[in-house]
């Protein structure tokens, strides 16, 4: 049957020309990540359309049939875990597949072209991360989310109309879901199955790079069939142990639903994207002066010109030789940017973790401590007294507007967004220090903290169009004038006093 088959198709043929390949050097597992990483995407295919078995991507529909899912169906979270960590795990194999093919000079003259495939195959696997993360529709993927499509929206150029193909529309809606939704389940995967397979292709022509030295490997062959395809198939089994055992043990996280107007939740992103992050908080804290042009750099010309690295390697370095002692240059950066991006991992995940540690302190410590610090006249009595933004502001009814009452108001409703320094957060959250709208005529800035604003605003050069809360009914009058008051006397800035009395006659 076989033989009436393999005459028909060359089935039988074509499978063992593909399993009698000759590896040289001998088989090794250190050739096993790029076939783990094709074992972590089947993974993701299979547990990705099980999802789509439930999923329904809408504002109103996305987050109560994840959490259906997840509550109600069997297995229903243990596929998505699967799913969720599945995704980390094809990311960090297939990390570790680039860096060997990187150190080991496997990019090197004739394959030049299956690098570029290799390349463009982890970058379609980020969008994939990027775009899978707004899905579930929770706090933490529309607040992370947002900040992915305002940078995306800050490049240059190409910007706007990135912005507005990611978004669809103005704002982050039901169509932005769809529009991730179908990046997420057709483009990206079908771009990314079929240059799998052009990667294949192009390594079965030029077979195995091998070990990185220049003369032929001394030792004899090993064999695909059975030595090689063994060890590929010990650590694929082992990875999916692990990423079995994280989702019995760590299912996948679901948030409360999204909401734009948290001001509270801090949103972490995924692991493989905390060095950017990191990237645009430190930068965020520069001289105002150039936070714009640091932050253009650190989020999208250096990431841009890195990948441009990678693609062009191949080219530039034309050094023949594959053994790493001949070839300082390239295994140096190497070092140096993997350093990099490990240690701003690091930065970022602390950030996350502080900024998560101060939002839960609100209250009692955040509040004094906060006037303690900006000196404000707030005075540290039994702790009843000085606990809370009301009873700050009540202190202060009579006495004259007191630094330290808009303080707390402002770290307790405004720090969150726009910084405990008041520099925001680029493309994101618009600097209140420097800011001459903010120290500019009162009633338009009450009108802005009543009301909010959700219109596309210009601020030093940047761009910044995520909706402002509305300020109405959360606090008093007295609070407002106290927190206006604070932004335009503080960091630098200079500005009039803005009373009770002002707020309560705001006129549009
Ligand atoms: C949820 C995040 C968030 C919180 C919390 C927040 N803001 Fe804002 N704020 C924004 C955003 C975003 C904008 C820009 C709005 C736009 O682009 O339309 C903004 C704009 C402003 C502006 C106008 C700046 C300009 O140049 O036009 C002022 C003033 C302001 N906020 C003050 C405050 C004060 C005071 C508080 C606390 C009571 C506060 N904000 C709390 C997000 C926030």
């Amino acid at each position: 049957m076989l033989t009436w088959l393999d005459q028909r198709t060359g089935a039988m043929t074509a499978l063992k020309d593909f399993l009698t390949e000759d590896v040289p050097g001998g088989a090794s597992y250190w050739y096993a990540f790029g076939s783990a990483t094709v074992f972590a995407m089947m993974v993701q295919i299979v547990t990705g359309i099980f999802l789509c078995f439930y999923y329904a991507p809408s504002t109103s529909t996305a987050y109560e049939s994840t959490k259906f899912l997840i509550e109600k169906v069997p297995a229903g979270h243990l596929v998505l875990s699967l799913h969720y960590w599945g995704a980390s795990a094809m990311i960090a194999f297939m990390a570790m597949h680039l860096l060997q093919a990187l150190l080991w000079g496997a990019y090197k003259k004739p394959r030049e072209l299956q690098w570029v495939v290799g390349v463009t195959l982890f970058i379609i696997t980020l969008v994939l991360g990027l775009t899978g993360y707004l899905l579930p529709w929770d706090l933490n993927a529309l607040l992370a989310s947002r900040v992915a499509i305002n940078v995306a929206g800050n490049a240059p150029i190409l910007g706007p109309a990135l912005l507005n193909f990611l978004q669809d529309g103005s704002g982050i809606n039901t169509l932005t879901i769809n529009r991730f939704f179908g990046i997420h389940v057709w483009l990206m995967p079908a771009l990314l199955v079929g240059l799998v397979a052009m990667h294949l292709a192009i390594f079965r022509w030029n077979g195995p790079a091998g070990p990185p030295v220049d003369e032929a490997p001394k030792l004899k062959p090993g064999r695909f069939w059975p030595d090689q395809l063994f060890m590929d198939t010990v650590l694929s089994f082992a990875m999916f142990v692990i990423i079995f055992a994280l989702s019995v043990f760590s299912p996948a996280p679901l948030d409360d639903k999204a909401d734009l107007n948290n001001a509270v939740f801090v949103p972490y992103p995924a692991w493989y994207f905390l060095a950017l992050y990191a990237a645009l908080d430190v930068v965020g804290n520069f001289p105002p002066a150039i936070v714009q042009i640091a932050s253009l750099f650190a989020t999208i010309v250096g990431p841009t010109l890195l990948i441009l690295l990678l693609f062009a390697l191949p080219f530039i370095d034309k050094n023949p030789s594959r053994r790493p002692s001949r070839r300082p240059w390239v295994l140096a950066i190497t070092a140096l940017v993997m350093v990099g991006a490990i240690g701003l991992s690091f930065v970022g995940q602390r950030n996350v973790v502080e900024q998560q540690l101060a939002h839960n302190i609100i209250g009692p410590n955040a509040a004094v401590a906060s006037v303690a610090k900006t000196g404000g006249t707030l005075e540290t009595g039994p702790a009843g007294t000085a606990s809370s933004t009301s009873s700050t502001a009540t202190q202060g009814g009579t006495t004259p507007v007191t630094a330290g009452a808009g303080a707390t108001v402002y770290t307790t409703n405004c720090a969150g967004c726009h910084a405990a320094a008041g520099t925001g957060l680029a493309g994101q959250f618009p600097p209140l220090a420097g800011n001459s709208f903010v120290t500019g005529d009162k009633n338009k800035v009450i009108g802005v903290v009543l009301n909010g604003l959700s219109s596309k605003i210009e601020v030093n050069g940047t761009t910044y169009n995520s909706p402002m809360p509305a300020w109405k009914g959360q606090l008093t009058n007295k609070q407002i004038a106290d927190v206006i008051t604070y932004i335009r006397n503080a960091w630098g800035n200079k500005g009039t006093t803005v009373t009770e009395a002002d707020v309560s006659a705001y006129k549009p």
